[in-house]
């Protein structure tokens, strides 16, 4: 069974966060979500992780002991899920856990990714560009935003009169399918990468 850490943003909702943990507690679902990372104690997210029963680990991504302090608390994870985690995931960690960083981003990559597109800014973006689909994206992580191999991708449409608001929650609707097939999938192919794997 995967051991699997989701990695939330200080403000972190935490919904994917609470999708993923729901996907790991169903029986024939191949991974389990272990602890969750946040880097404020105050958000909704570690609130829910806490009622839901998960440890959770405060790390400020600004504490100049992050990188170390980070290895350490994912040490022996199988996956790493990102889930409204708004720093640069630490290189050298990233080099520790090849190809099991995951992320989500709330639109179709490689549209409307990079630096400074998260949030509302990206379903602004989207209306702005007269897009008429968008959705949700999970990749593997890399040292770049919003790169990396694509695993999952579900698109919805844009409707004309959409508020940046109602696009974002039909996106997010989507992101809570997307995330437990992207984990699944990963797994999988981790699985067949390495048979003899602790996360077969
Ligand atoms: C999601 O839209 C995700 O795509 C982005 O941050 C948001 C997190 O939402 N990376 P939640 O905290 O999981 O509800």
């Amino acid at each position: 069974m995967a051991r699997i850490a989701v990695m939330v943003g200080s403000k972190g909702r935490g919904s994917n966060m609470r999708r993923l943990i729901e996907a790991g507690r169903a029986e024939e679902f191949p991974g389990r979500v272990e602890c969750v990372l946040a880097p404020t104690p105050d958000s909704p997210a570690v609130q829910s992780a806490r009622e839901m029963g998960i440890p959770t680990t405060i790390l400020s991504p600004k504490s100049p002991d992050y990188p170390s302090e980070l290895a350490r608390v994912l040490e022996g994870m199988d996956l790493v899920c990102l889930a409204g985690f708004m720093s640069l995931f630490p290189a050298e960690v990233l080099a520790q856990h090849p190809g099991r960083v995951l992320n989500i981003h709330p639109a179709l990559l490689p549209k409307f990714g990079g630096k400074g597109m998260y949030g509302m800014h990206v379903h602004q973006a989207v209306l702005a560009a007269g897009e008429r689909e968008s959705g949700c994206t999970v990749h593997l992580v890399t040292p770049i935003y919003d790169e990396g191999r694509i695993l999952v991708q579900l698109s919805c449409p844009v409707e004309p009169e959409d508020s940046p608001e109602v696009l974002a929650a039909r996106v997010l609707r989507l992101e809570h399918q997307a995330y437990p097939l992207a984990v699944r999938l990963r797994l999988d192919e981790l699985a067949h990468e390495q048979p003899s794997g602790k996360e077969a």
